[in-house]
């Protein structure tokens, strides 16, 4: 299989993301990359003993001091104390400006890792080593680092671009399949936002992405990272179109806060998310029920819960409102939600409550 690029042109902060088989443990990955004293990788407790040696092996000739930090893995631990783990061994090992930071794992570890490469000495370089289907298609690209607050997801962070993403698919064979499924609903998104033709292609081809066939994978990632590319060079900052990205995030995120991080994975809660958004979208008339039940049919097929959880005994839908309104597309206290028409366009737009109430009583489990 040949390797693939997709290019992010963003100026002086451009990238390229190489996406193919044997590239994560292969020197020529980071031929390019400028020199440095020190190196640290950040990985956390699983997926450092399957990864990290071989990702110090393939820095070792280019870079004298290679130090690895490794996180306590999940959801509940995107906070400022594990953050902090990373400035400390930045720190203790006497890493300067220079230094460049190395996320190998998830999203969890590549949002972490960006964001304390953004802030330590205002600054430094880093890599993205996305090794879940969900980072290679998503959360490696773009720039948005961060951690969660208790208050709601992702709320702490800042921009700021990698020097490089290295996708490398054999790292998903080890991923467990409800992480796979994960990453899959990131994949389906980008069909009904931007790509009807890859909506079907992933329909034709979701047990050929279920069984992991490499070249299922690798088209997978390859059009994910070009529709993300094609937004985020047009809307770096997220002013606009880029909160098209967020297609069942909104729902998304009152799933996972509201159960709790890591009860529900973050692609299961977009998964779950996208098919509220749809429904919302059909009762503001802008796509008809049969659509509505193929992206939902697709998203189940993926592995991938289509009902929502309750998450209060009485007045569900009043308990996801006030946790959407935390969300940080809401303004002024309204919540705002990525909708979609039967073209493949989003749209950011407010709804009326009641149709939001309607739509989360409808799309949840009862008690
Ligand atoms: P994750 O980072 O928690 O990884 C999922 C699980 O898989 C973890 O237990 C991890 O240790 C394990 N794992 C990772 N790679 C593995 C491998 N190759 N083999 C075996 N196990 C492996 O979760 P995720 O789904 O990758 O990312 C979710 C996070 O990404 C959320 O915090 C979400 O907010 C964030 N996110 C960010 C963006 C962005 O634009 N920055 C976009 C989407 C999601
Ligand atoms: N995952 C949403 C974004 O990158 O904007």
């Amino acid at each position: 299989m040949k390797n693939q690029t997709v290019r992010i042109e963003l100026q002086e902060r451009s990238y390229c993301i190489a996406i193919g088989r044997s590239l994560f443990d292969d020197p020529r990955s980071y031929a390019e990359l400028p020199a440095a004293s020190h190196v640290l990788i950040v990985a956390n407790s699983t997926v450092a003993p399957l990864y990290a040696q071989r990702l110090e092996q393939a820095l070792r000739g280019k870079y004298a001091a290679i130090h690895t930090v490794v996180l306590p893995d999940g959801e509940v631990y995107k906070t400022w104390q594990t953050l902090n783990q990373i400035f400390d061994a930045l720190l203790e090992n006497q890493c300067d400006r220079k230094t460049i930071i190395f996320a190998l794992g998830g999203g969890v570890v590549g949002d972490m890792a960006g964001f304390a490469a953004a802030c330590y000495m205002r600054g430094v370089p880093f890599v993205q080593v996305p090794t879940t289907l969900l980072a290679q298609v998503d959360s490696s690209v773009g720039g948005k680092t961060g951690i969660n607050h208790p208050l709601g997801k992702n709320l702490i962070g800042a921009f700021y671009q990698p020097l490089k993403v290295v996708c490398d698919l054999d790292t998903l064979s080890t991923l467990p399949p409800r992480e796979l499924s994960a990453g899959l609903a990131e994949v389906i998104k980008y069909g009904p936002i931007a790509d009807l033709n890859f909506l079907q292609w992933i329909e034709d081809n979701i047990d050929a992405l279920l069984a992991r066939e490499p070249l299922a994978l690798a088209h997978a990632v390859r059009r994910s990272c070009e529709i993300k590319a094609w937004v985020v060079v047009q809307d770096e900052r997220e002013s606009g179109l880029r909160a098209i990205l967020n297609f069942g995030h909104t729902f998304g995120h009152a799933i996972e806060a509201g159960l709790g991080y890591g009860e529900w994975l973050h692609g299961e809660a977009v998964g779950c998310g996208m098919v509220m958004a749809m429904e919302l979208s059909r009762r503001l008339g802008l796509v008809d029920a049969a659509y509505v039940q193929r992206v939902k049919t697709l998203i189940a097929k993926a592995g991938l819960p289509v009902l929502g959880p309750c998450l209060a005994a009485s007045d569900n839908a009043g308990r996801y409102l006030e946790l959407m309104q935390i969300d940080k597309k809401a303004q002024d206290g309204a919540i705002r939600f990525v909708l979609i028409d039967g073209a493949a366009r989003a749209f950011v737009r407010e709804a009326p409550e009641a149709l939001v109430r309607e739509v989360v009583d409808a799309c949840c489990v009862r008690l």
